[in-house]
């Protein structure tokens, strides 16, 4: 952290959340805190809400979630530094220039200089198209039928004759370590550093805040490799970035498209769908789905139709699904990519296959079919099994149903037969004693360890939430009867340790907890922690049932846990597991 902790809680302390988030959303009282529409989202009914006793702010919608530091992180794509200083100086508050720490100010010292030699760096190459040097780029992107408008959007460039670059960067003062350290050149003992970028079109590579992080190459023609890419940096992470983002979390459509490369996103966002971002050659990663996930939980995937293509969407839907997102295909056939599409047919069709995109599951039963010839009756019966254990998988009963029904009808089997096909997978599943070898069995039972495993994350962050809300009444009740380390592991336990150290210190300052943790993925789950959605209006016995409830269920999975631990002693363990849980079904919490 940048500045010290005093700092910060003072600069916290004078910036008030509601203020803040107030100025750019329109928020209504309700209840003891405000809601309103959520600014990371696209919503029309508010979820978004702020809570001013505990200066948090959480979306039960997207995720999004944080302090009055994140807010302004999120929302103006600030630095964690930029955000404190920003309040501070709202605040009137001097920030010590000494404060920082000789490491931190070293580091970011050097992130400032890497990032300031690309921005040099993507200028040249800018200014280089644009002069009589850089002709054959321009004929390039013409030829790919850019327009000047679009070309100065993406920032793009030129990379011209070797060296070039290089010595033009050392000559406004950067040191060849700088220079390499962003990822420009080969460095070489005896030769030194050489461009690693010339004769070739340049894209510069933008993060959310719009900073040049890195670059593409494209050679303009055929040439190996065809984009020559930056190697990660410290300001480079490629499974972090999503090319296009910085201008399609602008978008709020509703929904994302994810495609594949540079020119996918350039040419959706030329045709009007600046909602388009791309992954960059490198495979989808979970931290991509997360990023997305804040936007929006809706993607259509455009990818090239070839197999390449198909399995990059197969191996896609299911890391979005684990974010909590629903993917859809966007059909391009006959055309490759969209680029092709668009320039073919137009924006108009290529909204109509947006609108139509097919849902991942029957894409992912249609790409299964392929491999299986129908009118063969054993591969035939094949392909209905898998098809029948696909289904299986479907949680929700409704959409289990729906497109049990729909695949029957368009591979002409008789419905009920498919449905008790479906449902015999399940029980099969749901007991995998009786099965053994099966496909299925595997991610059943990993899914069922996930699902208990969300719901004592659901128990731990509702008790939490209660504690925090009601600290004077709540604490004192629950307090004979559970710790912090009866709490998972992580961050759950963390926020934990650190609201029970707070309330018995008479300071608590929830904004503060969540204020620990600067990665904004854990700054949400921090937020959520501590605003999960309590019903409202419970009496005082049903919130006295509840917490007892929530009580049991955790002090069991901890009890699971600490025998777990001791494991080697069999007997002792089941003399005291046996105690705990007889203590634990007396357990009768009462809030005064
Ligand atoms: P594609 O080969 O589909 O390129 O690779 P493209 O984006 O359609 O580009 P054009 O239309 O042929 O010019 C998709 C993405 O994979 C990465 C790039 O990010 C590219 O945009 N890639 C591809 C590389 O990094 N290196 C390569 O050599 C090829
Ligand atoms: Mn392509």
């Amino acid at each position: 952290m940048f500045y010290p902790d005093e700092i910060i809680e003072e600069v916290r302390l004078n910036s008030d959340i509601v203020d803040v988030v107030g100025r750019v959303v329109r928020l209504k009282r309700s209840g003891s805190g405000y809601k309103g529409l959520c600014p990371f989202h696209n919503e029309k009914t508010p979820s978004f809400s702020v809570v001013p006793s505990k200066q948090i702010y959480h979306c039960f919608g997207c995720g999004a979630g944080g302090d009055v530091f994140s807010f302004l992180m999120e929302y103006d794509n600030l630095t964690f530094s930029e955000a404190v200083k920003t309040l501070a100086d709202r605040a009137g508050i001097t920030l010590p220039e000494e404060s920082v720490s000789e490491e931190n100010r070293i580091r970011q010292r050097e992130r400032d200089r890497i990032l300031s030699v690309l921005k040099d760096a993507a200028l040249f190459y800018y200014k280089k198209l644009r002069s009589p040097d850089g002709k054959s780029g321009m004929e390039y992107f013409a030829g790919r039928g850019l327009k000047p408008e679009i070309m100065r959007s993406f920032g793009l460039g030129y990379a011209g004759k070797h060296n070039e670059v290089c010595t033009f960067l050392k000559e406004k003062g950067y040191s060849d370590s700088e220079i390499n350290a962003a990822g420009l050149v080969y460095a070489d003992e005896k030769k030194g550093i050489r461009d690693r970028f010339f004769n070739r079109v340049m894209f510069p590579i933008m993060d959310a805040g719009n900073h040049v992080i890195g670059f593409g190459g494209r050679v303009m023609g055929n040439g190996e490799p065809k984009y020559l890419n930056s190697p990660e940096t410290v300001v480079f992470d490629k499974s972090r970035n999503l090319y296009g983002l910085n201008e399609a979390r602008k978008s709020r459509k509703g929904y994302l498209i994810a495609c594949e490369g540079y020119m996918d996103v350039i040419s959706l966002h030329q045709a009007g769908f600046t909602e388009a971002v791309a992954s960059l050659g490198t495979a989808f990663t979970g931290e991509h789905a997360k990023i997305l996930r804040r936007y929006t939980e809706d993607v259509r995937l455009t990818y090239d139709s070839d197999s390449a293509g198909v399995r990059a969407a197969l191996r896609a839907i299911p890391i979005l699904k684990s974010a909590g997102i629903n993917a859809r295909i966007i059909h391009l056939e006959p055309y490759k990519d969209p680029d092709e599409f668009i320039k073919a047919l137009g924006r108009d069709e290529f909204q109509k296959r947006i609108d139509s995109a097919e849902q991942s599951l029957s894409f992912e039963i249609h790409v299964m079919q392929r491999e299986h010839d129908l009118s063969d009756p054993g591969e035939r019966t094949l392909f209905q099994q898998k098809m029948a254990r696909r289904l299986s998988l479907v949680e929700d009963e409704l959409e289990r149903n729906n497109f049990t029904e729909a695949l029957a009808a368009e591979y002409m089997m008789d419905s009920g037969m498919l449905k008790r096909a479906v449902e015999s997978s399940r029980l099969v599943d749901l007991d995998p004693g009786e099965i053994r070898g099966s496909l299925s069995t595997g991610i059943r039972s990993e899914r069922k360890k996930s699902s208990e495993k969300s719901g004592l994350n659901e128990a731990e962050k509702l008790l939490l939430t209660y504690i925090s809300d009601d600290p004077d009444r709540v604490y004192p009740a629950v307090k004979p009867y559970i710790e912090a380390d009866d709490f998972s592991e992580g961050m759950m336990r963390i926020c934990a340790e650190e609201l029970f150290k707070q309330i018995e210190s008479n300071e608590l300052k929830v904004g503060s907890i969540v204020g620990l943790f600067r990665e904004p993925e854990e700054q949400r789950l921090a937020a959520e922690i501590f605003d999960t959605g309590l019903e409202p209006g419970l009496s005082n016995t049903e919130k006295e049932q509840a917490l007892t409830d929530l009580i049991i269920r955790i002090k069991k999975e901890s009890l699971k846990r600490q025998s777990f631990e001791d494991e080697d002693d069999p007997i002792s363990r089941t003399i005291k597991e046996k105690k705990v849980l007889e203590k634990l079904t007396r357990v009768r919490i009462s809030i005064q």
